[in-house]
């Protein structure tokens, strides 16, 4: 299958040409499209989140919660401290953000925390992992100032030695999948190959190529998700995608967790609304200056991929691994619960007449965009826990699953 070329195409040559080196050095010249994917987004030099241009914000390609002011850390950081306290306070709290983008929500989460919790800013450790070495240098530039912050990659966690919560916002959606389409009911293994150009004049073009699955996880995902693709209703040529990264990391984040919670922002659905025949597409979007589009193979390195999450498989994955599942539920209604609708209100009622009118109507718009449930509003809040203790799991109980965090109460 080729892919259609799109009129306007911004690749970084350089990583076309790697990404070509990689695909002739491979069995079958050929990579899974979860290789094309990790190159595009995160090669060392030349991949998306590498690259000099900032990609998140209202400058780059697309604005994460994190960038409509400070009023989503905030909110959150409520929610952090009523995990500490639940937790009994322990002197050793961390929260560890795992994919910080431009370091705007931990600079925010750690001023309000030092305005309105001292006793926790003086003990918390706030550790960051973060991929991208272009990205970690902006926040430590951003965090230069707070001492409380330090870089880790997950070697440098010791196992099951973090009492606190580990904290992702989009995260999960930019980690590289693998696709898949059905042929005469068969999973078969979507793989990126490459034309060689015949002339210097002629630009490297990345085509689709279909083989058997690379690797038994496929099979071993749909089961754990309960997901019959064999079953009539998925015709031929369905096409969706597996996040088997996701499962590892799930993993990796257990082992690391001694006591405490894992909060996941992210869009996407539950495996039967994800994997919904009628979505024959699948979710793999392409960001491009604040557009988007399904073409995966133009503006390569220059475009942001990215895959909805398939949060039953977080949950499953999770409790195979020792996480219970405290809740799920919608950006806005957490935010809500937590205090979103307050601001809102007070910025009607009091703020109104101390603000000048641009700054109103800005904050205002940010709120407002937090919670739009067609937007960030919609995206799915999920939070697990690990290792709480008795009187803890006696105070989820006596609420009901839902209501065992401020998060989750109703607004
Ligand atoms: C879509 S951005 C979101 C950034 C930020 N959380 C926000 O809300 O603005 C994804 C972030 O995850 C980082 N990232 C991707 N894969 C990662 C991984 N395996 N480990 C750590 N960070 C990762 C990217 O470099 C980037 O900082």
């Amino acid at each position: 299958m080729t892919v259609q070329q799109l009129d306007m195409d911004d690749s970084n040559s350089e990583l076309c040409a790697l990404i070509c080196e990689r695909i002739a050095a491979s069995p079958q010249r050929r990579i899974t499209f979860a290789k094309y994917m990790d190159l595009a987004l995160y090669h060392p030099q030349h991949g998306y989140y590498n690259s000099d241009r900032p990609s998140i914000g209202k400058q780059g390609d697309f604005i994460t919660s994190s960038h409509w002011g400070a009023d989503f850390a905030e909110v959150l950081a409520d929610q952090f401290v009523e995990m500490w306290e639940l937790l009994d306070r322990p002197f050793n709290f961390a929260i560890v953000e795992m994919g910080a983008g431009r370091g705007n929500f931990a600079e925010n989460v750690l001023q309000y925390l030092q305005r309105q919790y001292p006793d926790l800013f003086q003990i918390l450790e706030y550790i960051i992992i973060e991929v991208s070495p272009v990205l970690q240098a902006e926040q430590r530039q951003v965090l230069a100032d707070i001492k409380c912050v330090k870089w880790c990659n997950w070697d440098e966690i010791i196992n099951n030695s973090i009492v606190g919560c580990f904290f992702s916002n989009e995260l999960v959606d930019a980690l590289p999948v693998h696709q898949f389409i059905l042929e005469q009911g068969q999973v078969r293994e979507i793989y990126v190959a490459a034309e060689i150009p015949k002339n210097e004049q002629e630009e490297i073009k990345f085509v689709e190529v279909v083989g058997e699955v690379s690797t038994p996880k496929i099979a071993e995902y749909f089961d754990l998700v309960s997901i019959d693709l064999s079953a009539s209703v998925y015709g031929d040529g369905y096409r969706s995608e597996v996040n088997l990264v996701a499962l590892d990391w799930m993993s990796t984040v257990a082992q690391k967790l001694q006591r405490g919670y894992l909060l996941t922002i992210d869009y996407g659905y539950p495996a039967h609304r994800y994997y919904n025949p009628r979505r024959s597409e699948g979710t793999l979007q392409c960001y491009y200056h604040h557009r988007y589009h399904n073409n995966p193979y133009i503006n390569v390195g220059r475009q942001d991929l990215t895959a909805h999450v398939n949060f039953t498989a977080l949950e499953r994955q999770g409790e195979l691994c020792g996480l219970d599942v405290v809740g799920f539920t919608q950006q806005a209604l957490f935010l809500m619960a937590l205090g979103l609708g307050d601001r809102l209100a007070s910025l009607s009622t009091n703020d109104a007449e101390v603000l000048d009118v641009a700054t109103f109507l800005r904050r205002r718009e940010a709120l407002h965009q937090l919670i739009d449930p067609m937007g960030l509003g919609g995206f799915g809040v999920l939070v697990q826990s690990k290792g709480l203790r008795e009187e803890e799991k006696v105070h989820e109980a006596k609420l009901s699953r839902r209501e065992s965090l401020k998060g989750f109460t109703v607004p």
